[in-house]
């Protein structure tokens, strides 16, 4: 298995190009259920998480053509090989999402929507529990409900069916889901009538899913605010639709800069998607500038302590939790760090306690109390964000730390290392044990 070893304690100096977004990226393929028509998304990241999206999708009956592009054909300021993925789906072949891929990776439930909109029927695995927490689906099954879809769950699937077409429906949320609200109007784009979905989650990736949609014909408007309103058509067409940059790749990438108190622009990435996380580091003491095809962080000498609290979007998102705290380890004085999304999500403490990091969890919230210096440890990665959390700890840390268990970095970061290794980090991946 893969280790990623680190020399930490280099300031990191250079340019790093940001990807598409992953969670972006997901929906908008599912989206490709609606249609028999091609669609065509633009800078696709390359990623685990897309290539199990694709696998599932291929045995749903989709046919995907991927081509790389060379640097800058696709966006002259991207400067970065750049791929285009075409999904088309001429007849749906499967209705069943297995256990198996749905277990490794939640976001297949998104197929959910658009197989019985389009097909009249869905059978997805229950995801069950995961590492941050118990992670329901209830809202999203209680959203294809009031569109009129049968759900019923039968030995650890979900089974909903629709005899002729949904049915657009007032969907109110009672709490604010990303993947419950991507479900719903995926499903209401070919629903028979009009359906409005009341405090819709208003993240970056949502407005990505409304363009798509609306590439492909839908009549979907309010998509990023709270409320959006989807007239439904008959059928959907091809579409043409370029995947948002990545914010969560661009904060990460950011907090790097700042815990090596270096200096780094982020190129190909959007500062209006990051506000909350930006504040909190100007406060903290970061210089963070919107520039001319980018954003330039840097950082000198002592940061100080902020406390953020994790929100939907606008807010801070959890997404960002684990790497504020390796960044409040090395700055003075305390820092509180709520997390309000999901239960169990502080999985990263004890990890970066290993490093010397002063950490303690008190229910919801963590203190976190700065050390002048952190120090290399062997360290376990346990999810997605929190294992890049340990590799910007080991690049501010003095000596050699070694993350193991990296396959869940490559469900969410490109390239990594050699982003990293470009700005002067002294990072490789090692055959771990
Ligand atoms: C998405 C993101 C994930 C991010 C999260 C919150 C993708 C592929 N993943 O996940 O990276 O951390 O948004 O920004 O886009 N909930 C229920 N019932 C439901 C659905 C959700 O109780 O039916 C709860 C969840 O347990 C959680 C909260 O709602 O406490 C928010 O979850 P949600 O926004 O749905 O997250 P995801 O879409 O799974």
């Amino acid at each position: 298995m893969d280790a990623i070893r680190i020399h930490g304690g280099t300031p990191l100096q250079g340019e790093i190009v940001i990807g598409g977004a992953k969670n972006a990226a997901l929906p908008l393929m599912a989206a490709a259920l609606l249609s028999d028509e091609a669609l065509t998304l633009a800078n696709m990241p390359e990623l685990a998480d897309i290539s199990t999206m694709s696998n599932l999708l291929r045995q749903l009956g989709v046919r995907i053509d991927q081509s790389a592009l060379g640097a800058g054909e696709d966006d002259p300021s991207a400067g970065a090989t750049r791929r285009t993925m075409t999904l088309k789906t001429d007849n749906i072949a499967s209705v069943t999402a297995p256990y198996d891929l749905v277990r490794r990776m939640r976001a297949s439930v998104l197929v959910l929507g658009p197989l019985v909109a389009r097909h009249g029927e869905a059978k997805v695995s229950l995801p069950g529990g995961c590492a941050i927490g118990t992670r329901p689906v209830d809202l999203h099954l209680k959203a294809l409900e009031q569109l009129g879809a049968k759900i019923e769950l039968k030995q650890g699937y979900v089974h909903a069916t629709v005899p002729k077409r949904l049915k657009g429906a007032r969907i109110n949320f009672p709490m604010v889901t990303v993947g419950g609200t991507e479900n719903a109007m995926m499903a209401a784009a070919l629903a028979e009538g009009e359906t409005i979905i009341e405090n819709a989650a208003r993240e970056p990736e949502i407005a990505n899913l409304a363009e798509c949609l609306n590439a492909m014909g839908a009549q979907v408007s309010g998509g990023g605010t709270g409320t959006i309103k989807i007239k439904g058509v008959e059928r959907l067409n091809a579409g043409r639709v370029a995947v948002i940059p990545d914010r969560i790749e661009t904060g990460t990438y950011a907090i790097a800069a700042a815990i090596t108190r270096g200096n780094v622009k982020l190129s190909g990435t959007r500062y209006d998607m990051l506000d909350a996380v930006f504040d909190a580091m100007r406060q903290a003491g970061v210089s963070v500038e919107d520039v001319d095809g980018g954003i330039v962080v840097s950082a000198k000498d002592r940061l100080r302590g902020i406390d953020v609290m994790t929100e939907p979007f606008p807010g801070f998102p959890t997404d960002m939790q684990a790497q504020w705290m390796a960044l409040m380890a090395t700055a003075d004085g305390a820092s509180m760090i709520t997390e309000t999304i999901f239960e169990n999500r502080f999985m990263h403490v004890p990890e970066l306690t290993r490093f010397g990091a002063d950490v303690n969890v008190h229910g919801a919230s963590a203190i976190v109390r700065g050390s002048a210096q952190l120090s290399g440890a062997p360290v376990m990665a346990t999810d997605l964000r929190a294992s890049v959390s340990l590799v910007l700890a080991g690049l501010a840390a003095k000596g050699e730390t070694l993350v193991n268990r990296v396959y869940h970095l490559d469900r969410g970061y490109e390239r990594l290392e050699q982003k990293l290794a470009a700005c002067g980090a002294d990072i490789e991946r090692v055959g771990g044990s």
